[in-house]
C-alpha cells in the first residue's frame, strides 16, 4: 500500500474561480474512490480524503510525514451528518455547534464506533469541522462521504494559506489540487473539546475564547496553548505536543513591556544580525514599520486579525526572501491575538525575548 502513495504523480491544479464544476466533480470522484485532494477553506487549505476510508486516511499521514499518533479533524457538510461521527452531545455542545457552524470552529466530541481508530489516533473522542468555505462544503457533499483533511502543509511547515504554498509543499504527491485564492482566517479552525462541563479551547483560532464565553458562559483555556507541555505534561490534544509552522528562518518573538522598548530591542538585535553578515527580518503591525525605517520589515497588518491572516503566508515568505532569522512583535492575546501567538510561539520554538 505504501509505495502507491510514493509515486510521483501528475497533479492537477484548478482554479475554483474559472472552473468549479469541473473541479469539483473532479475532485470528489478522486475522493470517493480512495485519493488525496487538497481544498481550499476559511481557515487555511486541507489535505482530503473520505474519512471512512482507513487506506486514504494512512495516505495522508503518508503525504504529510505526519506523526501517527496526531489524530485528524472529520469534516462535514449538514447537521444531519454528526449523528453518525459523534455521540452522547451535551446540551453546551450542541449549543456551541448551532452558534459557531459552519465556521473556524472544530469540536470534540465522543466518537462514534464507525469512525476508524487511524482517524482518531486511537482516541475515543473525535474532532469534527462544519467548513464555512462554500468549496469546502460542495466538496464533501458531492464526494457523498464526511472527509478528514489535516493542513495540506508538509509536517512541521506553516500551514498553507494560498494555492502556491500548498503546490511548493505537495505538487507530485497528489492527483488534484483546488485553488480557492486567500484563506480568509490564514490560522487554523479553533479546536474546543466539548465532552465536558465546560468548553476547553486546545487550539486557539478564528472562533475566539472570548466568542465561546460570551455563547456559553465559561470557557477554559488550556495551558498548552501559550506555555508550551511541560515535559512531563500528558497533552489534552495530541497536536500541542509537536514542534509547528516552521519556516527554514529561525524566528525569535520580542515582548515587552511597550512598543518602544520593543522596537529598541529588535533594532539592536536586528543591527547585530547583519553585522554578522546575515540576513534578519522584522514583522510587525503596519502601525509600527515606521519605528523600523531602513531595515527589513513587513507589515502584518492594522489588528490581531490582520495579522492572523497573514502570519504562515509571512513566514514562507521570508524563505523566499532569503532570511536567515525573523524578529517577530508579539502583539496582545486578545481576541484572535491568541491564536497569532500561540502560533508564532512555536514556530519560535518557544524562543521568546522579554524587553
Ligand atoms: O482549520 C483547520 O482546522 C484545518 C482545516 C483544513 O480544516 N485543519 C487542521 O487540521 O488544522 P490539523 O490536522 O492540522 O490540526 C488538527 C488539530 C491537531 O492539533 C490535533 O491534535 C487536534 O486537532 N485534534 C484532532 N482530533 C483531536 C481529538 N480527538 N482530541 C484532541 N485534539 C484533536
Ligand atoms: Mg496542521
Amino acid at each position: 500500500m505504501s509505495s502507491a502513495w510514493k509515486t510521483k504523480l501528475n497533479t492537477e491544479v484548478y482554479d475554483l474561480r474559472n472552473e468549479y464544476d469541473k473541479a469539483l466533480d473532479r475532485a470528489a470522484g478522486v475522493i470517493s474512490t480512495g485519493g488525496l485532494v487538497v481544498m481550499p477553506t476559511e481557515t487555511v487549505y486541507g489535505l482530503a480524503a473520505n474519512a471512512r476510508d482507513v487506506n486514504a486516511v494512512r495516505g495522508i499521514f503518508l503525504v504529510k510525514g505526519r506523526p501517527q499518533d496526531n489524530p485528524l479533524i472529520v469534516h462535514i457538510a449538514d447537521m444531519e451528518e454528526l449523528s453518525g461521527i459523534a455521540v452522547d452531545l451535551s446540551d453546551m455542545a450542541k449549543k456551541a455547534l448551532r452558534a459557531f457552524w459552519p465556521g473556524p470552529f472544530t469540536a470534540v466530541l465522543k466518537k462514534h464506533e464507525s469512525i476508524p481508530l487511524e482517524v482518531t489516533a486511537g482516541l475515543n473522542t473525535v474532532a469534527v469541522r462544519m467548513p464555512a468555505l462554500k468549496a469546502a462544503r460542495d466538496l464533501i457533499k458531492r464526494s457523498g462521504c464526511p472527509i478528514a483533511a489535516p493542513s495540506a502543509n508538509t509536517s512541521g511547515k506553516p500551514s498553507p494559506t494560498c494555492a502556491k504554498h500548498v503546490i511548493d509543499d505537495l505538487m507530485g504527491k497528489v492527483p488534484v489540487i483546488l485553488d480557492g485564492g486567500s484563506s480568509e482566517y490564514g490560522v487554523e479552525s479553533t479546536v474546543c473539546d466539548l465532552t465536558g462541563d465546560v468548553p476547553v479551547v486546545l487550539r486557539p483560532g478564528g472562533v475566539t475564547a472570548e466568542m465561546i464565553e460570551k455563547e456559553l458562559g465559561a470557557v477554559t483555556v488550556a495551558g498548552a496553548v501559550l506555555d508550551g507541555l511541560k515535559p512531563d505534561e500528558k497533552a489534552l490534544s495530541p497536536g500541542m505536543k509537536y514542534k509547528h509552522y516552521s519556516p527554514a528562518a529561525k524566528v525569535v518573538v520580542v515582548d515587552g513591556k511597550d512598543t518602544n522598548t520593543i522596537a529598541f530591542t529588535i533594532k539592536n538585535r536586528y543591527d547585530i544580525e547583519e553585522s554578522m553578515g546575515r540576513t534578519p527580518l522584522i514583522l510587525c503591525l503596519d502601525e509600527h514599520t515606521p519605528l523600523y525605517e531602513g531595515r527589513r520589515v513587513r507589515g502584518m497588518g492594522k489588528n490581531q486579525s490582520d495579522a492572523a491572516a497573514k502570519l504562515f503566508y509571512e513566514l514562507r515568505e521570508a524563505d523566499e526572501l532569503g532570511a536567515d532569522i525573523i524578529y517577530f512583535e508579539a502583539v496582545k492575546t486578545e481576541g484572535m491575538g491568541l491564536a497569532v501567538m500561540n502560533r508564532v510561539l512555536r514556530a519560535a520554538g518557544f524562543d521568546v525575548i522579554y524587553s
